[in-house]
């Protein structure tokens, strides 16, 4: 089964809009893991407009099942993270202004970089994950920088989702066999929702986990979040 990493930067983000404590991030964190979440994802980016830098400590003290953290891994980030030791990073190579994650890496170009991050953080024995396109030479070039696991961005997927989803599959489906042959473990994320989660996992082989945030945490206003965490474990089943 595919394991579910519930995104909670959302949450964060109507906290901050009132400058308070509601909703707590922690409690809606312990509360997706008691309804069945397998992990907690959050992506702190340097205007702190979702979760933020001091967020940390209090999520990685709380959290029992898998924390990740992803982001761009500037000096600033990377320390975050190897002083928190979540079990995984994905490193994301995301502009400080980007709205939202909207491309993988280029593994060939950012090869020395990515090698030195990716140490720095096998130092601490975090599990490395890097997001990415459907590429053939950026998923060898992520195994080559010492990845263990890839993220497939699964935004284009999304988009194409309505329009010929047995199209748009095939890249993935593809990659995904590249990735498991060569040893790396395989996530997925962006824009996946309860509408193209079911047919993204039953065609993709091996996908081990999703990080959903903005479809989960917009569908528990209808559902409620112990609901909506139910009904996506159901679509990964
Ligand atoms: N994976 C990465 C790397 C992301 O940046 C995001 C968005 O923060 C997600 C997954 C989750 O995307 P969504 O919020 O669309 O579910």
């Amino acid at each position: 089964m595919t394991n579910l990493s519930v995104n909670i930067n959302k949450v964060a983000l109507i906290r901050n809009a009132r400058g308070g404590d509601f909703p707590n991030l922690v409690q809606i964190a312990k509360d997706c893991e008691k309804f069945g979440a397998q992990g907690i994802t959050v992506h702190p980016r340097p205007d702190e407009r979702h979760v933020r830098y001091n967020d940390i400590p209090l999520l990685k003290k709380e959290v029992t099942t898998e924390f990740n953290i992803e982001g761009n891994p500037n000096k600033k980030f990377l320390n975050l993270v190897t002083q928190n030791c979540p079990h995984q990073c994905t490193l994301v190579p995301d502009a400080p202004d980007a709205l939202t994650s909207n491309s993988g890496w280029d593994t060939i170009k950012n090869k020395h970089f990515l090698k030195d991050v990716i140490a720095q953080l096998h130092e601490k024995n975090i599990r490395v994950s890097i997001f990415i396109d459907t590429e053939a030479k950026n998923i060898e070039g992520a195994k080559e920088v010492g990845a263990d696991r890839i993220e497939f961005y699964t935004g284009p997927y999304a988009e194409q989702f309505f329009i010929n989803k047995q199209e748009i599959i095939k890249p993935y489906i593809e990659c995904a066999k590249l990735a498991h042959n060569i040893g790396l473990g395989i996530n997925a994320g962006h824009d996946l929702n309860l509408d193209n989660l079911h047919f993204f996992i039953s065609n993709v082989p091996n996908v081990l986990e999703v990080s959903i945030g903005h479809a989960l945490i917009s569908d528990s206003l209808y559902y409620g979040l112990h609901n909506t965490i139910q009904l996506y474990l159901r679509q990964l089943k």
